[in-house]
């Protein structure tokens, strides 16, 4: 093995710091013999805080309206073909229930950015499933709000919230986006997330179209800034209904390789091992464990709309039920020698 290599390595999980230089030789190695290196010191670091455990969080996708038009999203406004659909209250409900008996205790409702369901309906919403299911986490993904409705969703007793920042570089971003969505207005959300008392997730997809390595160093330094408790990062997959529907998916390796990078630099954040990476690759969650992710986010949506929450072509797990994944994942995870604990698994710092 390359000996600078492997003593960037030694040096990275040391000081929790990467210079650009570095990133570029981590991120681009050519052997299975250095990434083995990286992988196994992201798992120490990871095992130092959190063992062999991995969390679940059981995903609700309640609605897939939006009224954005991101241009890699297959739930963008602009592509009619969707089917759309929202899930009622007591449909919610009926998932957190069936969640409940499976073990979860974080409930994540992410959906389009959807007006239908206004701050009085979401917190409403909130707050049944705390009074129901007290000792469970509820995690809101639904995108850009203003910051007196994040207090509110906050004040009704969301515990934390997921907003990928989808990439630091304002540039990149307007090539992702159309020019009524900023990268700095994501960025600020992510800022009063935090400042109001959420636990916060950002991330990025790994290989979206026009990314560079320049682009992913930034979304590094934007993350040491920002302190997020999350990280979700998952490969750029081609959905056939995009304007990016003829643009090569992001990879499956190089999505793990920025895993146990992030795993060195952020030694205690909740990483997720996505669904995005288990459909650019059938082990890829397994490998993401592998490489220092520690939480997996089954899907609990109804089987009759999973497969029309299609952000991506070819998603894993549209035909199966909870109870199906909920099994299927926790044998995966102990197939590479890890263990589900169904606790809430907040980040190690946090305390409310
Ligand atoms: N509306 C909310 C928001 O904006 O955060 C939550 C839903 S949004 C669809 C969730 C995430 O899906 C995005 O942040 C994006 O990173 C990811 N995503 C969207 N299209 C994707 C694609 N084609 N491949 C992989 N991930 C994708
Ligand atoms: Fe859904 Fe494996 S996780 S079938």
């Amino acid at each position: 093995m390359n000996v600078e290599y492997k003593d960037i390595v030694d040096k990275v999980k040391k000081t929790e710091s990467i210079t650009r230089e570095e990133f570029g030789i981590l991120y681009n190695t050519e052997t299975k013999e250095e990434s083995e290196y990286l992988f196994e010191a992201a798992r120490s670091v990871a095992q130092a805080y959190f063992g062999k455990a991995v969390y679940l969080r059981g995903l609700i996708e309640f609605t897939n309206y939006c009224k954005n038009d991101c241009y890699y999203c297959g739930i963008r406004c602009g592509n009619k073909s969707a089917e759309r659909y929202r899930l009622s209250e007591e449909e919610i409900l009926s998932c957190c229930e069936i969640g409940d008996k499976l073990g979860f205790k974080t409930f994540v409702l992410q959906g389009g950015e959807d007006a239908y369901f206004t701050d009085d309906m979401i917190c409403d919403i909130v707050r049944k499933i705390k009074a129901k299911f007290p000792k469970a986490a509820v995690t809101l993904s639904i995108g850009e709000k203003s910051y007196e409705s994040y207090k509110k969703y906050y004040d009704a007793g969301a515990d934390r919230y997921l907003l990928r920042h989808e990439t630091a570089n304002e540039e990149h971003y307007s090539k992702l986006h159309p020019s009524n969505l900023s990268g700095a207005h994501r960025k600020q959300c992510l800022r009063d997330l935090k400042d109001i008392g959420f636990q916060i997730g950002c991330g990025i997809m790994v290989g979206t179209p026009y990314q560079t390595d320049d682009n992913i160093y930034e979304d590094i330094e934007f993350m040491k800034e920002l302190k997020p408790h999350m990280i979700g990062i998952g490969p750029f997959i081609a959905h056939k209904d995009t304007p990016f529907k003829d643009e090569p998916n992001g990879s499956a390796d190089k999505t793990v390789i920025l895993l146990a990078i992030l795993r060195l630099l952020f030694p205690k954040v909740l990483l997720p091992a996505t669904t995005a990476l288990g459909t650019a690759d059938v082990k890829g969650r397994e490998r993401g464990i592998l490489a220092g992710a520690n939480v997996i986010m089954p899907n609990l949506s109804p089987t009759n709309v999973r497969g029309k929450y299609l952000l991506y072509d070819g998603k894993i797990c549209t035909g199966e039920e909870a109870a199906e994944c909920n099994v299927c994942l926790r044998r995966r995870v102990e197939s590479v020698g890890y263990k589900v604990e169904d606790v809430r698994g907040d980040h190690p710092d946090f305390v409310k």
